[in-house]
């Protein structure tokens, strides 16, 4: 469960204000697959790392998984993050120089783990994204789908609740756009809760549901509205 009452965010810098998020309202059950669509610039990104506890916000309140997490402090924020967040960026992340058994390990290593729990975790997560033959490769010697499924891997090792994804596919084709989603899906099925920005409008309506971001402004289309779209198809 994810919940955000009135909340904004403001960047400053000595010469403008920029309002990226505005009074947003929002609740994200848990397990649901929802996805984020909006012009560039109009706060995705911003939403997606506040919902992450990347960023900090001024005004509002947020409560991840029920917990308030406004004062918080940043050992706080960090330790709650790594337990409930998986992350996923568009240009994947990952460390060129270390194979993907290692990869997979980086995050793993804050949460306290001891090298068995860490070896099964990332044996396993690597077997869902289908990649367990290459624990040993380099991210260089896969494709680019390839490298999403092993950011894919990192981000599920530690089994978080929500797994965010931003852009996950922009830099994909078609095809490994397809397997990744597909991967997504799974993972969702499996019970995480999934929030992916996208620019997708196919893979948009494949969520749940389809929050849109207008001007830093969040306008969540009624779950009625979603079957109703969702029944026609
Ligand atoms: N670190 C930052 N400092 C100042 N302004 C920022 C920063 N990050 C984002 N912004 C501004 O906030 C607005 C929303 O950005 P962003 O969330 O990245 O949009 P999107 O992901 O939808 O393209 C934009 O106007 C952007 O320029
Ligand atoms: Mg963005």
């Amino acid at each position: 469960m994810l919940k955000m009452e009135n909340v904004s965010k403001i960047y400053r810098t000595n010469l403008i204000e920029t309002h990226a998020l505005r009074k947003v309202d929002l609740h994200i059950g848990a397990g649901e697959f929802v996805s984020v669509t909006g012009p560039s610039g109009s706060g995705k990104t911003t939403f997606l790392n506040l919902a992450g506890l990347l960023e900090t916000f001024e005004e509002g309140d947020f409560y991840l998984d029920g917990q308030n997490v406004k004062g918080l402090s940043d050992n706080q924020l960090s330790e709650l993050r790594n337990e409930k967040i998986g992350f996923i960026f568009q240009s994947f992340n990952l460390l060129p120089e270390l194979p993907l058994f290692d990869n997979v390990d980086v995050p793993l290593r804050y949460r306290g783990f001891n090298a068995k729990e860490r070896k099964e975790r990332i044996e396993n997560a690597l077997e869902i994204v289908g990649l367990s033959s290459r624990m040993q490769h380099l991210p260089t010697q896969l494709s680019g789908g390839q490298q999403q499924r092993v950011a894919i891997a990192r981000a599920i090792a530690g089994q978080p609740k929500f797994l965010l994804a931003d852009e996950p596919t922009g830099n994909l084709d078609s095809l490994m756009a397809q397997q990744v989603m597909e991967l997504l899906e799974k993972i969702n099925q499996q019970g995480t809760t999934i929030i992916m920005v996208t620019h997708d409008e196919q893979l948009a309506r494949r969520a749940h549901r389809n929050i849109q971001i207008f001007d830093g402004q969040v306008s969540d289309l009624a779950k009625d509205q979603t079957d109703v779209l969702i029944q026609s198809e």
